[in-house]
Parts: C-alpha cells; sequence; structure tokens
C-alpha cells in the first residue's frame, strides 16, 4: 500500500471512529452467595434445587447460578476489554433461583447492593442505566404497580447513577427516563416490564400498571417532538421464548400494547435492550406493510444456570458479556460484539474471557439496523449455515448440536413475531413452507392446533 493510499485509509478510519460509540450491556447476574465447593454435589448451590452440580469448579456449574468469583471475572473482563465505555446497560435479574422462603426483602436487597457495589467500584466514573429484574424483589415477580419500600431501597442504591427526576418515577413504578448522557436529542427509557409478567399476581387485572405504558406514549410523544432518538431498555421482553414453543412472559393484552407502542413510535426508537432469556437472540419489529421498523436485541446471561422450564432440553448457556458500538450522530447500532467465558474452560485452567463474535462478521451484514436484522433473519430461516451459526450462539457456544427442523420453525419464528397469534400462524406456515407440499402441512396444522390446546395447562 502506498503512503498516500495508507493516510487516506488513516483519516477514513479516523473519521467514521469519531461518530462511533460503545457501551456495554450485562443482564442476568444471579448471583448464588450460597455457592461453595466441597465433596458433595447436592450441596454446591441451592439455586441447582434437586439436581447434583456435577462439574463444579471455582467459576461456577451449569446447575447452579454465579459463584462470586463468575460475578468478580465478569466485571473485571468488562473492565480489561473495554475499560471505558460511554455507559452500561445492565438488565437486571441479581439474585439466586430459589424458594423465596429462602430469600426475603433483606436478602434480596443485599444482593442488589453487592452487586451495584462492583460494578461502580470497577467502573466510577461510567453511567450505569439499570433496569429491574422480576428476580429484583421479594416476594420474586411480584413487582408492584405503585410506591413499594423496595423501589425506594433501590433507588436510595442507586442514586448516583440516577437524575433526581428518574428517582421519583423510580420510586413510583420502578421506571425512569433521562437524556442519554445529559445529552441534547438522545434519550434513554428504562421500563419496568415485570409488571407485564404473567407470574406477577399483583398486576393482572389493571390495564396500566402504574400507568407506565401511558407514561411511556407521553415521552415517547414528546421525544419526536424534540426531535430525539430513543434507546428502550428492560428486563423481561415481550414476544416468545424461543427454546419452548408458544412460551410467552407477558399477559396478552399487555403483549399487544407493547407490540402497539414500538409500533407508534417506531421512528424515534433506535434501539431495544432486554435480559431475561439468558440466551442470545432477537425480535424484529414490522409495520403495517410488513417493513422492519425495530429490533430487541436479547443479550445473553452472566449466569451458566440450566433452566427447570419443562420441556426445554439442554437450556443453559456459557457465560457472555455484550459491547453494542452505536452512531453517536443517530444512535443507530453498527455492530454488536459478544464475548464469553467457556465455562469448562474456566474451571480447569484459567477464566478466559474471549470474543464469541462480532455480528457484521459472522453474519455477513453492514450493520445491526432493522433492515439487517430483517436479512439476517431471512439467511437463518433460509440456509442451514447461518441457522446453526445463530443456534450455537444463542447458547453462547454452550450447546452445539444440531438445530433440526422444529428448532428452526421455534427460532424463526419467535424471532419473527412478537404477536402471540402471529406467531402461531408462522409455527404453521413455516413448518408448511419447510417439508413442502403433500401431507404434511395438513399435519403441521394439526400439530400447531394441538399446541394451541396445549397452551391451557
Ligand atoms: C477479581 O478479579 C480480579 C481480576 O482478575 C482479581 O485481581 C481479584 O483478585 C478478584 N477478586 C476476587 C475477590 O476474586
Ligand atoms: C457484600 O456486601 C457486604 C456488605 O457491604 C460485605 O460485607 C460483603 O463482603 C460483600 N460480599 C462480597 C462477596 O463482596
Ligand atoms: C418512599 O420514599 C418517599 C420519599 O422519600 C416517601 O415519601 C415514601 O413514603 C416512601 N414509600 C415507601 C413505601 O416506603
Ligand atoms: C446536564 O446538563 C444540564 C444543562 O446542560 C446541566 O445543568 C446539568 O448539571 C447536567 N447534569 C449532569 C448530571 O451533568
Ligand atoms: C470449551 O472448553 C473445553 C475444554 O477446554 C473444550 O473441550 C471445548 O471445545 C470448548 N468449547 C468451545 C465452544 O470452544
Ligand atoms: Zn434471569
Ligand atoms: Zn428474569
Amino acid at each position: 500500500m502506498s503512503a498516500q493510499r495508507l493516510l487516506l485509509c488513516c483519516l477514513l478510519f479516523k473519521g467514521t471512529l469519531a461518530l462511533s460509540g460503545n457501551f456495554w450491556h450485562i443482564t442476568d447476574l444471579h448471583w448464588d452467595p450460597s455457592y461453595k465447593l466441597g465433596d458433595d454435589p447436592f450441596k454446591v448451590c441451592a439455586s441447582s434445587g434437586y439436581k447434583p452440580a456435577a462439574m463444579a469448579g471455582i467459576f461456577g456449574d451449569h446447575a447452579c447460578d454465579s459463584p462470586w468469583n463468575l460475578i468478580n471475572s465478569s466485571v473485571y473482563a468488562m473492565k480489561k476489554i473495554l475499560p471505558d465505555p460511554d455507559f452500561i446497560v445492565w438488565t437486571g435479574d441479581d439474585t439466586p433461583h430459589v424458594p423465596d422462603q429462602n430469600l426475603g426483602t433483606e436478602a434480596v436487597l443485599s444482593i442488589i447492593r453487592n452487586l451495584t457495589h462492583i460494578i461502580n467500584e470497577v467502573f466510577p466514573r461510567t453511567k450505569v442505566y439499570s433496569a429491574l429484574g422480576n428476580h429484583d424483589y421479594h416476594p420474586k415477580s411480584q413487582l408492584p404497580g405503585g410506591p413499594s419500600f423496595m423501589y425506594n431501597e433501590t433507588a436510595q442504591m442507586w442514586q448516583h447513577w440516577l437524575e433526581p427526576e428518574s428517582g421519583i418515577t423510580f420510586m413510583k413504578g420502578g421506571y425512569y427516563t433521562e437524556k442519554l448522557l445529559n445529552r441534547t436529542g438522545f434519550r434513554m427509557l428504562v421500563l419496568n416490564t415485570n409488571l407485564y409478567y404473567d407470574r406477577n399476581m399483583l398486576t393482572h387485572n389493571d390495564e396500566d400498571p402504574a400507568g407506565q405504558f401511558s407514561w411511556a406514549d407521553q415521552v415517547l410523544t414528546e421525544a419526536a417532538r424534540n426531535k430525539e432518538k430513543v434507546y428502550i431498555i428492560g428486563h423481561v421482553p415481550p414476544g416468545m421464548f424461543e427454546k419452548k414453543r408458544s412460551k410467552s412472559w407477558y399477559r396478552k393484552h399487555f403483549n399487544k400494547r407493547y407490540v402497539e407502542l414500538i409500533q407508534k413510535h417506531h421512528s424515534v426508537i433506535v434501539g431495544q435492550f432486554f435480559g431475561h432469556h439468558h440466551t442470545d437472540t432477537f425480535r424484529m419489529f414490522y409495520n403495517s406493510e410488513g417493513s422492519p421498523i425495530s429490533t430487541m436485541f436479547l443479550s445473553p446471561g452472566v449466569t451458566p444456570w440450566e433452566t427447570t422450564l419443562p420441556g426445554v432440553k439442554n437450556g443453559a448457556n456459557n457465560p457472555g458479556i455484550r459491547i453494542f458500538e452505536y452512531d453517536t450522530q443517530t444512535l443507530l447500532v453498527k455492530d454488536v460484539v459478544t464475548y464469553y467465558l467457556n465455562l469448562t474452560h474456566a474451571n480447569t485452567a484459567r477464566d478466559r474471557w474471549e470474543k464469541e463474535y462480532r455480528l457484521t462478521e459472522s453474519f455477513r451484514v453492514p450493520d445491526a439496523s432493522p433492515a439487517s436484522m430483517d436479512r439476517l433473519l431471512e439467511g437463518i430461516s433460509a440456509d442451514r449455515c447461518h441457522l446453526q451459526k445463530y443456534y450455537e450462539f444463542n447458547s453462547v457456544s454452550y450447546d452445539l448440536s444440531e438445530c433440526d427442523a422444529a428448532c428452526r420453525v421455534d427460532h424463526v419464528c419467535a424471532v419473527r413475531e412478537v404477536d402471540y397469534e402471529r406467531y402461531e400462524h408462522c409455527l404453521v406456515t413455516e413448518a408448511a413452507g419447510f417439508v413442502g407440499g403433500g401431507l404434511l402441512p395438513v399435519l403441521s396444522v394439526a400439530a400447531s392446533i394441538l399446541f394451541a390446546f396445549n397452551q391451557h395447562f
């Protein structure tokens, strides 16, 4: 390369760098303070329930939530990989998967306090946007649609990350909004979507718990008027769990309302970042013409814990943390880089956090815009290699088995259709499309009716 070309190349590179920002997204740390190595695999951790922690090592086991060593390792890995991000997004679930009677209000608060402390200690000058998870409450998932002692306590713990006005709405309903990094034209919306979770028994008779939907509608309407660009973060996502057919989280009317909120305000919403699944996947939103208008990124969890949801096969993951690269002028998500810890390797050698993949490299898309993510989805749907790659990343390179035809339908329909009815329809058409004509489409219709029926149990 000539010196002149090299110079031009550097200038161009610098030009793009100047517009490029990045932030960390971490989620579902699920610290289990009871984790302790010993001779009896049934006694390693409370979060394993009645399962043995057969491969337990100092950084954890797939039967257990995170030991402190894993929490510490993940936060220090962030510091080593990208020590000075523009900000950090943290989308909740701090406590272990144990029965409520083994926790309590004080235990939950003290776990949130320890995690807040280590993030603050390692990133003392970094702004953190923090959303509550369904496990950040006692009793778990019972977050109320009104003022509560725990909202107050958490707001106080996060005071140094919150603007004073944010503390006020947080104490009322666990949500808040701020200008992103205090910059004019950019906004962060932090939602408490645990209010929409079907396991929440306090909010199900409410049209709009804590008035969050009408508040968000108002914030987004005003954002459009002020020509702002908005990121939305939260914990429990709308739509379906891609690892279990027809498994959703939101109550039906809440799911509908969430989709409508995004469709109405998509022109100001540039990204949605959620957790709760512990897996690496995404969700597409379309307008009535079928054009992609928004993407929700679901980032993998730090906990390696294997889900106990009945019917999920091989539902564990390696610990993952993630960097989003974005255009600081438009907030457009340019790329997504996921780092992970091979837990088996960590326990036998050392805790080596590696780059798992870069979105644009692995899937050959120009960026992570809704149009690119839609193209990626079509790739996953149509191409075996794309599907398999996506599938291995879905469990953070834990489950490397083949994603078969039924698996393909589960993932493709969950990514494509956040709306429950459209998802059920997708199951039928995708299954039919894949096997071609003949009797099989009829069988798949019958099967999907059976699945729908099964849902009621
Ligand atoms: C946390 O991780 C850092 C970096 O690896 C290490 O120096 C430190 O000793 C760890 N602390 C604990 C309490 O494990
Ligand atoms: C958690 O916080 C308490 C209170 O500050 C402290 O005593 C304890 O050492 C912390 N635990 C860990 C593992 O950092
Ligand atoms: C929460 O804090 C606010 C302001 O300090 C106070 O007015 C309110 O009574 C508290 N609510 C609860 C439920 O503790
Ligand atoms: C945000 O910006 C406003 C005005 O631009 C300033 O008054 C305020 O102190 C800033 N807040 C923070 C937390 O920096
Ligand atoms: C994780 O580490 C184990 C043990 O070193 C190795 O066998 C396995 O292939 C690794 N997995 C991946 C995805 O690299
Ligand atoms: Zn979780
Ligand atoms: Zn959760």
